[in-house]
Parts: structure tokens; sequence; C-alpha cells
């Protein structure tokens, strides 16, 4: 048999809380900027869906310079959500990502409740979105700055009110820095959440020993890539076993196998973040990975190996 009759016999397809993706690579948000950036590099049409950089209402500038910090396994940012705010995203960047047939995801953060309904009801109107993540991992400023994503009832409060604005699927992001991540899975979920996708980055920092002072401008940062892999999939392990919704997985995937561990406990797709940084073409070669492994395996499609690996 060709490869080409081989490939049309396995189904790669996922349906991520209504959301259908020709198969379950996702580009993580704020590692593949609006698309535009890496058209040169990957067949952008090859991508289950590209979750862009995340969109405030008002136009941000960021955090003080240094913003980023490598790390054994994996590297700490502090970007601070520079962005050009959602009506130039959305009249600007927008067109051009969504010629390429694209699922595009935006990804919204707001400082308060009311932020993340009106942007959600910005998106809503527009064509072009095919869904909304929440980063809900920054501050609530009407809750002395404590994190949306860190305490259940805002959780609930968030998705509750982005729901009522858009029939978009609603993928709140969960945020690792919590004690219980089942219990603000499960707020998500009685909020009215579609899918849910986790992790966020872990907070860390860094130390200039010959300044003696914290490397990053903003002194704390989110640390991503391979080193969080192992949390990621615990995490993800314990919400598939006690929340009904399908996952979006992420956290330090690199090649086909780290993909392959995410689905096994659990996720129906997988975010590549970082890894993009490292290889352009990543998102496209996994892709291909995962459906090399399906056909070797002899088995019917993708969905299948949807947390087999849990006891
Ligand atoms: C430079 C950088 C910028 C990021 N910006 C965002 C963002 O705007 N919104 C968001 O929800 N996550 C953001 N993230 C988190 C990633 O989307 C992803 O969840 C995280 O990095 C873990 O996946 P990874 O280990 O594959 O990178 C950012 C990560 C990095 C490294």
């Amino acid at each position: 048999m060709t490869k080409e009759a081989k490939q049309v016999l396995v189904d790669m397809s996922v349906n991520l809380g209504g959301m259908k993706m020709q198969n379950p690579i996702a580009v993580a948000s704020g590692t593949f900027g609006y698309g535009r950036e890496y058209q040169d590099f990957v067949d952008i049409s090859r991508i289950g869906a590209v979750i862009v950089k995340g969109t405030t209402l008002e136009e941000r500038y960021g955090n003080l310079a240094p913003r980023i910090y490598e790390t054994p396994a994996g590297m700490l940012n502090a970007i601070g959500l520079e962005n050009p705010g959602i009506d130039v995203f959305l009249n600007d960047y927008l067109p051009s990502l969504s010629q390429d047939g694209v699922n595009v995801v935006a990804n919204i953060a707001g400082n308060t409740v009311d932020e993340y309904a009106l942007l959600s009801r910005k998106i809503d109107k527009h064509p072009g979105i095919a869904g909304i993540e929440l980063n809900i991992s920054c501050p609530n400023v009407k809750q002395g700055g404590m994190q949306f994503g860190t305490d259940p009832e805002l959780v609930k409060q968030v998705v509750q009110a982005v729901k009522s604005e858009t029939k978009l699927p609603v993928i709140p992001k969960l945020s690792p820095n919590v004690t219980d991540i089942v219990s603000i899975a499960k707020a998500a979920r009685d909020g009215g959440a579609d899918a849910l996708s986790m992790i966020n980055t872990l907070m860390g920092m860094a130390v200039d020993i010959e300044r003696k002072r914290p490397v990053l401008g903003n002194i704390f940062g989110g640390l991503s890539g391979p080193a969080i892999k192992p949390v990621a999939l615990r995490m993800i392990y314990q919400v598939y076993k006690e929340v009904d919704l399908p996952i979006l997985g992420g956290g330090g995937i690199v090649n086909t196998r780290d993909a392959l561990e995410f689905i096994l406990v659990g996720a129906s797709a997988v975010s590549i973040g970082t890894g993009n940084f490292v290889n352009p073409a990543i998102a496209e070669e996994i892709a291909q990975g995962l459906e090399n492994y399906v056909i070797e395996q002899g088995l019917k499609g993708i969905n299948e190996l949807v947390g087999a690996a849990v006891l």
C-alpha cells in the first residue's frame, strides 16, 4: 500500500469542545505570534489550531526587560502580555491568518470579570475565530490582585460571564500554580466550559550572582519547556479522571513521544509552545509523527489513544 493510501485510512481529527480540528496539534498562545511570523517556516494549514498571542482590551506594552531567560530544560518569561489590544488584533492581524483556513483561537486576558465578558462579545461579533481560550493566570484588580485562576469561585464567574456573551467554544486555560487543580477544573466545568486547556506556566525566578539581583525585570516569570512536562502530565491525569471535559494538554512538548504521553493521560489535543522557538516546524512534524504512530499501531484513529494510560 502506498503511503498516501495508508494516510486516508486513519482519522486524526478531534473535537475539542465543539471545535473541530483536522489533527490534535495546536500551537500555544504567545509562542507563535499571530501566525504571520511563522508563515515562511511552516505550512500553517497543516496545524489543527493556532492559538494567538494573549489579547487585552487596551494596548499593553508589557514588562521591563529582561523578559526571558533560559533555564536548564526550559525558559522563564515575563513578557507581561504585550499586545496591540483587541480591536487592532481583530481588524488588522486576524484577516491574514484566517485566510489560511486554519482554526484561529483567540486568547484573552482581563483585569476584571467584566473585561473578559466584553472581550468575548467583541470576538463573538467578528468572523474568523474558532474558539476562545481564557488566560486566567492574571490578577483580578478588583480583588487585590489575586490571580483569577487560583480561586474556584472566580474561575466559575469568569467562565460564566464569557459563556453568556458567545456561542464559540470556551476553553479556560488552567494555572498550575494551585494546590488542588481538580477543584479549579470542576469550577471551570460548573461555569460552563466546553474544554480545558492545561497547563499555563509555573511561576519561577532566576538570580544574577554578579549583580546580586533577580534576572528578570519583573522579578518573577513563568517557567515553560521540558522542565514542566511531568507536572503537566500529572495534572492532566488527575483532571481527566474527575472531570468529563475534553482537554487541550501542553507543557514541554518537543517531540512526538511527548505529545503521545499527553494524549495517553487524557488530552484530546495537545499544544506546543516553547518547542516552536527551538524548531519553528515542530508542530507540523509532530502532527505527522502522531499519524505515523496511529498507522504503526494499527488503529483507526487518534481518539482511541485518549486516556489509554489512565488507571
Ligand atoms: C514567551 C511566552 C509567551 C507566552 N504568552 C502567553 C499568553 O499570552 N497567554 C497565555 O495564555 N499563555 C502564554 N504563554 C504560555 C504558553 O502558551 C504555554 O501554555 C506554556 O509555555 C507551556 O507550554 P510549553 O512548555 O510548550 O511552552 C506564553 C509562553 C511563553 C514561553
